[in-house]
């Protein structure tokens, strides 16, 4: 009953592996490619029992051919695939997380028996440009038309999503879709860019404002993930994972200028927001594409918006996150990273 984590090294890689580890579950492959930096899931792993480090295989190779896909997957029951390139050129962003699944997914459908997949969605996927301030985003939000207009990222992972989707649609992969919120924990503690820009020569761009951040603890969004797994209905069914009581972009923000040291909070209210998003599309234009294209009104409506979230819909499955809103927040701004 081998699991197969991809982007087992990552951030909420190694936390899921550790907690599927400790619970037993497994053996647990995490594919170790050249040059992964494996330090976090040494250090998620480090607590544990001789017996159930045993039961982790580290299995060096890549994704990047059907042939090293399948090598991964020989007698794997379950994937969950978190492998994705989250930074980097529009070009690694989807060769990373696009060209990966393409070829997991040949790999996995040339099985006789491909295995389930819990795949790590984003919130990244759902078209909120149009959505009024104040609009409820959750599983029914209808998923974004233009996605060429969003940053690399979010057009990646709606597409890597259509991917899986079309194979659940046309092969009868048993598919979950899990689409986090902002991940955080003690290692990654730095705001997302829901929050802002910065903080680069010691100022912050905040441009989230009082939005409310749909953050969920790297500990409980791996769980999230062991219990789609388990409880999960592989009909293509997706859930967002969001803990409860959401805080707002400053406030985030002032819990980190506290641990993260010294820099000035530039805050920026919306209408400066789209009149800068707007000057800068001119620009750019006008420069034919030598100034960068950091702002479009399209970007700053999708992300730079306050909007409500939920998780109600996996918590109504039963998920019962191990840490509750207060102990999340308090694990990553207390703990060391
Ligand atoms: N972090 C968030 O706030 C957030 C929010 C929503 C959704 N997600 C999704 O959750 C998943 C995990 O995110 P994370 O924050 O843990 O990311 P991360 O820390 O950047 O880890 C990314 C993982 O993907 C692997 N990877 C990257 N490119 C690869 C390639 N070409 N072939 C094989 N593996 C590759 C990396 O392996 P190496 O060590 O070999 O480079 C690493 O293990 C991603 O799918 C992401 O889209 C994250």
């Amino acid at each position: 009953m081998t699991l197969l984590v991809t982007g087992g090294t990552g951030f909420l890689g190694a936390t899921l592996v550790r907690r599927l580890l400790q619970a037993g579950d497994g053996p647990v492959r995490v594919l170790l490619r050249p040059g992964s930096d494996a330090r976090l899931l040494d250090a998620a792993c480090a607590g544990l029992s001789a017996d159930r480090l045993a039961r982790l295989e580290r299995h060096p190779g890549t994704l990047d051919s059907v042939a090293d896909a399948m090598a991964a997957l020989q007698g794997v029951v379950l994937v969950h695939h978190l492998a994705s390139a989250m930074r980097g050129s529009p070009a690694d962003v989807f060769r990373g997380t696009l060209a990966t699944s393409r070829h997991l997914l040949d790999a996995m459908l040339a099985m006789p028996e491909p295995p389930r997949v819990v795949l790590a969605g984003s919130f990244g996927v759902y078209g909120t440009a149009a959505l009024p301030p104040g609009a409820q985003v959750d599983e029914t939000t209808p998923l974004e038309t233009s996605p060429a207009r969003r940053d690399a990222y979010s057009h990646a992972k709606l597409e890597q999503e259509r991917m899986f989707r079309d194979a659940q649609l046309r092969h009868g992969l048993g598919l979950v879709v899990l689409r986090p919120g902002v991940i955080h924990g003690p290692t990654r503690r730095a705001p997302s860019n829901r929050v802002g820009m910065g903080p680069k020569a010691r100022l912050f761009f905040l441009l989230g404002g009082d939005n409310p951040l749909p953050l969920t603890h790297v500990e409980n969004c791996a769980e999230a993930f062991r219990f789609a797994a388990a409880h999960g209905r592989f009909d293509g069914d997706a859930y967002d994972v969001v803990d409860e009581a959401p805080i707002t972009c400053r406030d985030y923000l002032r819990r980190y200028r506290r641990v993260g040291g010294g820099f000035l909070v530039l805050p920026v209210p919306r209408p400066l927001l789209m009149l800068a998003s707007s000057l800068n599309e001119r620009l750019h234009r006008l420069s034919r594409g030598r100034l960068p294209l950091l702002f479009t009104r399209y970007r700053s409506l999708s992300t730079w918006k306050p909007q409500r979230y939920s998780g109600e819909r996996l918590r109504a499955l039963g998920f019962r996150p191990p840490l509750d809103p207060a102990q999340a927040l308090a694990d990553t701004f207390t703990a060391l990273p």
